[in-house]
């Protein structure tokens, strides 16, 4: 697709959330993208973005899209836009997804609802972009192309290198989730404040699927056992995870870290206006990474990763680490992006 192509108008449905708002500041001034419509509930339609939204970020909330009065979902059906940036929750995302995408709209979604559909390439360009073709096999002239949940998509940057290079047999996982992932206004300060809480109702399930179907083939998840704990830190955007990974062939540490340094991702990708030079940044540091200090690695789009250590007896198959990703960029907004600017620059836009 030319690129000197005019811009294509996009819609973002959940416009008012945490995510909603990524999108905003992400696609201000985007070279392929023109944001024409805000959507979101029914407490918010019908009010200006600026009466409905209550803005958590530090960008600050662009004055044309204050003004910009909220659709209803529904409303985004017989919309001029033709792709629709997708922050809904689960529980209504499902329907009203599928609904858009009836319509012949392209859906870049970050719900859990479609994640494990078939047709539906649960994408990160660096990694997987020849599943992106699944897409041409939904049918109709809309279709439906997810991101992960935030942790897998930070998991699965981190680990694609040692996959690639000596395959992974099996992972032990344990995250601590930053609380902008439970959304807006999220956990109480009451439960949180002072504490860390063991568990975050099923996000466990999504670490166990999803980055096995992202780093094997478009119908095949990788063969990979993942055992996993996640749990909600008092942190505002970051997830940390520490994964215990055992490999299929032996390496030593340099071996490791040039992996992890060497990874770039096709070259097509690589120069995407949203695309990091390096989607993994390596650390070496005892202390590193830390959320607050490496979340905006390559404005947040880059994942961190660290404390590369082999562990002692088990051998040259046993790997640790730990990953830190900007949850609501690399996460969410800014990985559904990305995932448009492949698609974009592919064509699928443009489908007869
Ligand atoms: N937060 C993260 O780090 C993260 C990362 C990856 C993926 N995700 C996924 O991204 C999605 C959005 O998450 P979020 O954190 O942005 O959630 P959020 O802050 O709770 O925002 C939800 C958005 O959906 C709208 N909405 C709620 N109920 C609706 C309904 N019945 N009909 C239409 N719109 C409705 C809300 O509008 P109102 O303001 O009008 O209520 C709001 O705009 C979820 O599926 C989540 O799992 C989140």
């Amino acid at each position: 697709m030319s690129e000197a192509a005019p811009p294509i108008d996009v819609a973002i449905a959940g416009a008012t959330g945490v995510v909603g708002q990524r999108f905003i500041e992400g696609l201000q001034s985007h070279p392929y993208f023109r944001l024409v419509a805000v959507a979101a509930s029914d407490r918010s339609a019908g009010q200006t973005y600026g009466e409905a939204v209550n803005w958590q970020l530090d960008s600050g909330l662009p004055p044309d899209v204050a003004g910009m009065t909220v659709l209803p979902v529904a409303d985004l059906v017989g919309h001029e836009a033709r792709v629709v940036f997708s922050a809904l929750p689960s529980k209504v995302a499902g329907p009203a997804e599928t609904d858009l995408a009836d319509a012949g709209k392209a859906v870049l979604s970050n719900a859990s609802s479609h994640r494990m559909d078939r047709y539906v390439p649960l994408l990160i360009p660096e990694v997987n972009p020849e599943h992106l073709s699944l897409a041409l096999q939904q049918p109709g002239d809309g279709f439906i192309v997810a991101n992960a949940n935030c942790s897998s998509i930070g998991l699965t940057l981190a680990v694609a290198p040692l996959e690639q290079e000596f395959g992974i047999a099996e992972m032990h996982v344990f995250t601590g989730q930053a609380l902008s992932g439970a959304g807006y206004p999220g956990v109480s300060a009451l439960d949180i404040v002072d504490n860390v809480i063991p568990y975050i109702e099923g996000e466990e399930e999504k670490l166990r699927t999803e980055p096995a179907k992202m780093l094997g083939s478009a119908f095949r998840p990788a063969d990979i056992e993942v055992r996993v704990t996640t749990t909600r830190v008092n942190v505002t955007d970051g997830h940390l995870i520490a994964a215990h990974i055992m490999l299929q062939e032996g390496a030593d540490l340099d071996q490791i870290h040039r992996a992890l340094e060497d990874f770039r991702g096709l070259s097509d990708v690589q120069n995407l206006p949203s695309a990091p030079e390096r989607p993994v940044h390596v650390h070496y540091e005892a202390n590193r990474p830390q959320p607050r200090l490496d979340r905006d690695a390559e404005g947040g789009m880059a994942v961190s990763v660290g404390r590369i250590r082999q562990a002692g007896k088990l051998g040259r198959r046993a790997v640790d680490l730990v990953a830190l990703i900007h949850n609501t960029k690399r996460g969410a907004a800014g990985q559904s992006i990305l995932n448009a600017e492949l698609a974009f620059r592919r064509g699928l836009f443009y489908r007869p």
